[in-house]
């Protein structure tokens, strides 16, 4: 069990597969992109099945989530999954991808085993999407989420960033094509990780602002607390059901207290939490030869260690040095 001294456990494992990606979101990273992890540096296949098999067997992780990144930049990710669903006890299996690949090999993730993904898409507007993303790709990731559900990989959950005066008109737009396509919309807060050290608390759309706008247009019930369990997104009930629709408000209503998360970076680091300022090195004792149960130790120790949360109201705050691309969202 991954257990830390809140008394938190640790059942849902996050893996970064690469820390590149093939978008260049504004509010993530600069336009000339990151200098990138070298490959010798990247886990393996082999050492990423290995580290989720100690994880599984031994550490009680249950669900594992692969991210990046942009994690369908990684050669061998279909093969990934088809190893970690052979896995006794089958972990849950998600991937958080922007969607752009997704019509090439949803077919190929549904059949090794993958289990639901949740693809990140901010605007509607064509011309929205390329000023934001600095790429011409928003026809790629409308084909992908459409290439996800005819492979049944669901449910499909959309990711939605909100900026000031670039899409936050577009709440309720976006509500109704969720509605309409049969996607599960949540809205983000953005958060301070971008590459540029540029977040501002004032220049971030809140939670409150989120639900001011959606409710213009459609009638919303909060659920029940019972059914968010550890879950980031807060949700509300659609026009009296049956869709939903979710706000991470990671920033004005932290739900650190229930966090159920650890997190492995794509050059095998543990992360306990997106804001830790301290990392500890599963590669090294892999590559030294440890047996999966000094694995396990290391593992457990990280856990114990872990924060009791963001940090994010402390006047001593630091933003990690990693972004978010390189330690997985
Ligand atoms: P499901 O609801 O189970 O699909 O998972 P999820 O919402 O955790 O997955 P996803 O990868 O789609 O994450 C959505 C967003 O939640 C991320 O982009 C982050 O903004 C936020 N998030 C994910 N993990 C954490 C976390 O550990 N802490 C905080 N504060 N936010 C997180
Ligand atoms: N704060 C919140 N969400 C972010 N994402 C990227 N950067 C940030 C940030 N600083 C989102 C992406 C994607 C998800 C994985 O994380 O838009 O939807
Ligand atoms: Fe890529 Fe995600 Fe960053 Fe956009 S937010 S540039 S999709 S890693």
């Amino acid at each position: 069990m991954l257990i830390d001294t809140y008394g938190r456990v640790a059942t849902d494992l996050r893996v970064s597969l690469t820390d590149r990606c093939n978008l260049r979101c504004t509010y993530c990273m600069p336009e000339e992109g990151l200098q990138w992890l070298a490959k010798p540096d990247l886990l393996t296949d082999d050492e990423i099945v290995r580290l989720i098999d100690i994880a599984v067997t031994t550490l009680g992780i249950e669900e594992v989530r692969f991210t990046g990144g942009e994690p369908l930049l990684r050669p061998g990710l279909v093969g990934i999954v088809e190893r970690v669903a052979a896995l006794d006890p089958r972990p849950q299996m998600s991937l958080t991808t922007n969607g752009i690949g997704l019509k090439r090999t949803a077919a190929a993730l549904k059949a090794a085993g993958l289990d639901r993904v949740n693809v990140s898409l901010d605007t509607l507007r064509p011309d929205v999407f390329k000023a934001l993303t600095r790429r011409d790709r928003h026809r790629d990731v409308l084909d992908g989420l459409r290439a996800a559900h005819e492979a049944d990989l669901v449910p499909i959950k959309v990711n939605t960033v909100l900026m000031p005066g670039i899409n936050d008109d577009e709440a309720p737009d976006l509500l109704a094509w969720a509605v309409r396509e049969g996607y599960e919309l949540r809205f983000i807060e953005q958060m301070p990780l971008d590459a540029q050290h540029g977040w501002k608390r004032e220049g971030m759309v809140t939670a409150e602002d989120i639900l001011a706008s959606l409710r213009t247009r459609f009638e919303l019930t909060a659920e029940g607390a019972e059914e968010r369990g550890s879950a980031p997104a807060e949700r509300w009930i659609v026009d009296g059901g049956p869709h939903r629709v979710g706000v991470i408000a990671s920033v004005t209503r932290p739900f650190c207290a229930a966090c159920d998360r650890t997190r492995l970076t794509a050059d095998g680091q543990i992360r306990t939490c997106l804001f830790a300022t301290e990392e500890t090195d599963l590669r090294a004792a892999l590559r030294s030869g440890a047996p999966d149960e000094e694995i396990a130790r290391i593992w457990r120790l990280a856990m114990w260690g872990k924060k009791a949360g963001s940090g994010l109201d402390d006047p001593s705050f630091l933003q990690p040095e990693r972004p978010m691309s390189a330690i997985g969202g």
